[in-house]
């Protein structure tokens, strides 16, 4: 059995395990996450941990983070979880946050974007009442609040 799972919002010294996180994820869910091929530097760990110009949760496990979700003040988010706690209801609960957090910020909605193929994402977004708009090449999430 996986350990338990404790969602919260990030902190400055979290930066080395979200590091670790990121390194340890396939290419092709970095891809999803960022939107373009990226590898995270511990500039870019530093800089997410201390959520100047954003807002971040985390998924902590057993010392670990096991996922992920970062929003912008435009209400943009995007979210990813480890492989071996997915479907465990964990990037619903973390998404969770980032709508309870939009709404503390007086934001109108929140909005992500994915690839036709995440299916998991837009099965996630559509649960969460997502209005979800699909151009051919990606595929756009909105939530009015
Ligand atoms: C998208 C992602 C965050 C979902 O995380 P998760 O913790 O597995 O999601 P949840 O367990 O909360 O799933 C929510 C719903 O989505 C659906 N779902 C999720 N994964 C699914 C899968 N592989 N197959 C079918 N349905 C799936 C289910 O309907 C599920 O609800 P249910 O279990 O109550 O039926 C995860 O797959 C991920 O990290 N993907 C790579 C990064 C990414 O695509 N990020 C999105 C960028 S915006």
């Amino acid at each position: 059995m996986e350990a338990l799972v404790k969602v919260r919002q990030i902190r400055e010294s979290d930066w080395n395990a979200v590091l670790k996180f990121y390194n340890s994820l396939p290419s092709e869910d970095l891809y999803l996450r960022f939107f373009h091929i990226y590898r995270m530097s511990a500039e870019d760990a530093v800089k997410l941990a201390k959520c100047e110009d954003h807002y971040t949760v985390v998924a902590e496990a057993g010392g670990e983070i096991v996922g992920e979700a970062t929003i912008h003040p435009d209400g943009e988010f995007s979210v990813v979880v480890s492989p071996s706690y997915r479907r465990a209801h964990l990037g619903t609960n973390l998404v969770k946050q980032l709508i309870i957090k939009a709404k503390e910020l007086g934001l109108k909605e929140v909005k992500f974007y994915t690839l036709p193929e995440d299916y998991p994402m837009i099965a996630l977004g559509r649960k969460l009442g997502f209005q979800l708009s699909f151009d051919g090449e990606e595929v756009v999430g909105v939530l009015r609040l």
